[in-house]
């Protein structure tokens, strides 16, 4: 089998917001508490922050951290966690149902963000509070002092503001599960005012209005449509979650699913323009896709502890997924449809960083690693800067229970103008057969192989773990070669690949 993909230096899709790598860290199960933070930890820095996380975290060179939720955060009171540690409430958590010790808090959660080397994007609790939570919030981050709440947060040990630019107006308020979930009208009109609230303090932020959970809630895409009316003039993005699960066991169709996600970023897209035409609006929004992920391993075994038969536990194990070989495949592809999509989708968070659904586990006490997926997540992350190419791929297709004419090769293509560099991305989807593709370089000069990484596993339920961590890894590929501007190399079956061309 045979596929071509054609690049051209000035067919292009859209300079790609390095925000697009971003991630998620919630107060949900060990993300936080013997995940970033774990102040007994061999590697714990003088913040209780552990190092060897860090470390990892800095490896992705992750661009900006959502936090503090999440459904957390709809019934989260802020205050909760500044001020003196020992004075700090501990609360019962009704999303989750846990209970938080606090001891983090967003002076915390800054201070390991400077030492990641990552933006804050934070969010306000619209579900059991509203605009006035939201105004104080803002005003203790952002206002350089000289009012009640900018002078507590100096007071607190912080004299510079945390000058966080990217808010969320809540966290997808579209779900009856959601503490305070409210219909469209209702969060359309109070993430309108609370938008004018947080605007009147300072009109730079970028601010983010919640969208569907998910595409197959009943209210979508009506809800987009509902609550851009309120708000477009307001906000900057609209909000879009996806989860992907592989429940029954078909590799084919599962690998299918990001056709869905494309389908997804163009109907809010379109939702986005018939607003802005029915506004009369020169203003364009754009999609913050902050919650993205596989997530379905641990549903099972989480079922008992968000059912409330254990009490409320701080801090216990909670969604925690153990990925595969297999959602090395999925998450290449979700990022390859992100890069396509980089024209209206300028913010991603994969969900989420630490523990939590995340590329990077922690043992209490113990180890840190890297899960499968965090070699795509970084791959991208890393070399997926610069310019989105517009390519024309020609891949032999398949027909799937959810989308036909699957092109067996994903493919997405980058350029960096400055590192004078081109990274393909691909993901041969078939199950049983490589497919020799051809990788034209048209319009670029002297192209020479720069990398060929490659992930390949004879098992797909293949995992790291603690005392194997590197059991699903990429290695050097060796087959690529180049002739004029035709960089011609052999996709094996279910393979993740990254191509980098010096030009
Ligand atoms: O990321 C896990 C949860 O998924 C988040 O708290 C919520 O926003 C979504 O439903």
């Amino acid at each position: 089998m045979k596929a071509t993909v054609v690049a051209h230096r000035d067919y292009v899709i859209s300079q790609i917001d390095d925000r697009l790598y971003g991630s998620f860290i919630e107060h949900l199960g060990r993300a936080v508490y013997t995940g970033i933070y774990e102040p007994d930890h061999d590697t714990a820095d003088e913040n209780g922050m552990r190092k060897d996380v860090i470390d990892l975290v800095k490896e992705l060179k992750v661009p900006v951290v959502r936090y503090p939720g999440g459904n957390f955060v709809s019934a989260y009171n802020w205050e909760d966690g500044i001020g003196p540690k020992e004075d700090r409430p501990t609360r019962l958590d009704l999303a989750w149902h846990t209970s938080d010790s606090n001891q983090v808090g967003i002076h915390e959660f800054s201070d390991w963000c400077d030492s990641v080397g990552t933006e804050m994007m934070l969010a306000v609790n619209l579900g059991s509070r509203g605009l006035d939570e939201a105004r104080n919030f803002l005003e203790y981050v952002n206002h350089p002092g000289g009012s009640k709440w900018s002078d507590m947060r100096i007071a607190n040990g912080r004299k510079e503001p945390f000058n966080t630019k990217l808010w969320c107006l809540g966290n997808e308020m579209d779900g009856p599960w959601q503490i305070g979930h409210k219909t469209a009208d209702e969060y359309g009109r109070l993430a309108h005012e609370t938008a004018k609230a947080m605007r009147a303090f300072d009109s730079s932020l970028e601010l983010i209005v919640c969208g569907s959970s998910n595409a197959h809630m009943p209210t979508y895409p009506e809800w987009e449509a509902t609550v851009l009316e309120h708000t477009y003039n307001e906000v900057d993005y609209i909000s879009l979650h996806m989860y992907f699960e592989n429940r029954a066991g078909d590799t084919a169709n599962y690998l299918a699913q990001n056709v869905e996600l494309d389908n997804y970023i163009a109907t809010v897209s379109g939702v986005i323009d018939y607003v802005k035409a029915k506004k009369r609006s020169k203003k364009q929004v754009y999609i913050s896709f902050d919650e993205w992920n596989v997530w379905y391993h641990s549903k099972e075994q989480d079922k008992a502890l968000l059912a409330g038969n254990h009490g409320w536990p701080h801090a216990p194990a909670l969604l925690e997924d153990i990925y595969n070989f297999e959602d090395v495949l999925q998450v290449g592809l979700i990022l390859n449809t992100f890069i396509r999509r980089s024209d209206v989708v300028r913010i991603a968070c994969i969900a989420q960083l630490v523990n939590v659904i995340a590329p990077i586990m922690t043992a209490p006490n113990g180890a840190a690693w890297r899960q499968t997926i965090f070699y795509p997540y970084y791959f991208a992350s890393v070399f997926g800067r610069g310019t989105a190419l517009n390519l024309a791929v020609n891949s032999p297709t398949y027909d799937a229970p959810v989308a036909d004419k699957v092109p067996f090769i994903d493919v997405s293509g980058v350029h960096d103008a400055e590192g004078k560099t081109v990274t393909f991305f691909a993901v041969n989807r078939h199950l049983t057969d490589s497919i020799e593709t051809e990788f034209s370089l048209a319009g670029f000069e002297d192209a020479e192989i720069l990398d060929h990484q490659v992930m390949t596993h004879a098992d797909l339920r293949a995992v790291n773990t603690a005392e194997n961590p590197d059991n699903v890894a990429p290695r050097k590929g060796s087959g690529a070669s180049i002739k004029g501007d035709v960089v011609s190399v052999t996709l094996p079956p279910l393979s993740y690949q990254v191509i980098r061309a010096k030009v």
